[in-house]
C-alpha cells in the first residue's frame, strides 16, 4: 500500500507515518522543517526495516504552495505511480482574541488548514477516480462543529475543511474513491503543547489518536471524531444549542497563557507569536 501523511514532521502525522510503516506500507511525508522531516523519515525507515517492498519518500516543503505540491505529487507518481491513501494532516492553529482581530491570522490559518488540503485534492483526485479506488482523509477537528473563543480562525478554518470534505465525499460516490473526515478532540502533540486557548478535556495519547484515527479509516468510516465524549457535545448537543445559551456558556471558559506561537512561515509578520 502507498500512503501520502502531510504534517508528518511532528505530533500526529509523524506518528500515523511511523505506523503505516511499521506496517510495511510505503510512505510519502511532508513538512516545513528539514531536520525533523529528516528524521521522522529515518524513524519510517526504521520501522520498516526488513518489510518487503517499503519504501520512503521525503518531500520538504509548504502545502501552501500549490507548485510545490504538484512537485511533491509529481515525485510520488514518479516513484509509486500514485496512492492508495493520501491523508491530509498538515494544520496551523493560534489563539487571537477577538478584541485583538488579526486578518492576517486568518489568512494564514486558511491557507494551510484548507488550501493546503485543496492543493493535495487537485492532484490526487483525478488520478483515484482514473483508477477508480483510493482514500482521501482530511484532518479536521471538533472545534470545527461551533465557534470555540479565541480560535475563531482554527474553528473557521476546521469548519470550512468539513464543508469542503463533505461536498468532495458527495460527488464522488461512485466512484471508488472514499472520502474520509477525522475531527479528533485533543491529542497530545506539539500544537497542544503550545495550546493556549483553554483546558483540553479527555485530552489523549499521540499513539491513541492515531490508533483511532486510522481503525476509523480502515473501517470505512466517513466521519471519523472522538473522544466519544467530546464528539457527543461538539457534534450533537453544541449545535443545537441557542446561541445566547452557547455564548454564555463558552465565555466563561477560561483562557491560558503559555508560550507563544512561533510559526516559520510567519517570522517578521505583526502578529506572529502573539
Ligand atoms: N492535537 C490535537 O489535539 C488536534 C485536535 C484536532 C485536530 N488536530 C489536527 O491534527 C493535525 C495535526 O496536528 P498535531 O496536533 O499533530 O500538531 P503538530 O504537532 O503541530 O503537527 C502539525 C504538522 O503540520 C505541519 N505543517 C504545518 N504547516 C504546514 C505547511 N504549511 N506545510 C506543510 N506542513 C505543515 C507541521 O510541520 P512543519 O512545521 O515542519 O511544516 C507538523 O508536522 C492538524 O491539522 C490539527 O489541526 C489536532
Amino acid at each position: 500500500m502507498r500512503a501520502l501523511v502531510t504534517g508528518a514532521t511532528s505530533g500526529l502525522g509523524r506518528a500515523m507515518a511511523i505506523e503505516l510503516g511499521r506496517r510495511g506500507w510505503r510512505v510519502a511525508l511532508t513538512g516545513r522543517r528539514k531536520e525533523k522531516l529528516a528524521s521522522a523519515v529515518a524513524e519510517v525507515r526504521a520501522a520498516q526495516a526488513g518489510a518487503t517492498g517499503a519504501a520512503c519518500l521525503e518531500l520538504l516543503g509548504s502545502v501552501t504552495d500549490p507548485e510545490t505540491v504538484r512537485r511533491h505529487y509529481a515525485v510520488v507518481k514518479d516513484a509509486w505511480g500514485g496512492l492508495d491513501w493520501a491523508i491530509l494532516n498538515a494544520g496551523v492553529g493560534d489563539a487571537v482574541d477577538a478584541r485583538r482581530f488579526s486578518a492576517e491570522n486568518y489568512r494564514w490559518t486558511f491557507e494551510t488548514n484548507v488550501f493546503g488540503v485543496a492543493h493535495w485534492l487537485e492532484v490526487v483526485i483525478p488520478d483515484m477516480v482514473a483508477a477508480g479506488t483510493g482514500t482521501v482523509a482530511g484532518v479536521a477537528s471538533l472545534a470545527g462543529y461551533r465557534g470555540l473563543p479565541t480560535t475563531g480562525a482554527y474553528s473557521a478554518s476546521k469548519a470550512a475543511l468539513i464543508t469542503m470534505l463533505e461536498s468532495v465525499r458527495v460527488d464522488l460516490v461512485g466512484t471508488g474513491v472514499r472520502v474520509v473526515t477525522v475531527s479528533p478532540g485533543f491529542v497530545k502533540s506539539e500544537m497542544t503543547d503550545r495550546n493556549e486557548a483553554g483546558d483540553m478535556p479527555f485530552l489523549l495519547e499521540t499513539g491513541d489518536g492515531v490508533r483511532r484515527i486510522l481503525a476509523g479509516i480502515e473501517r470505512g468510516d466517513r466521519l471519523v471524531h472522538f473522544p466519544w465524549q467530546l464528539s457527543l457535545f461538539m457534534v450533537h448537543v453544541a449545535p443545537n444549542i441557542p446561541s445566547a445559551v452557547y455564548d454564555w456558556i463558552v465565555s466563561r471558559m477560561k483562557p491560558r497563557k503559555k508560550r507563544p506561537y512561533v510559526d516559520e512561515s510567519r517570522q517578521g509578520r505583526p502578529e506572529a507569536g502573539r
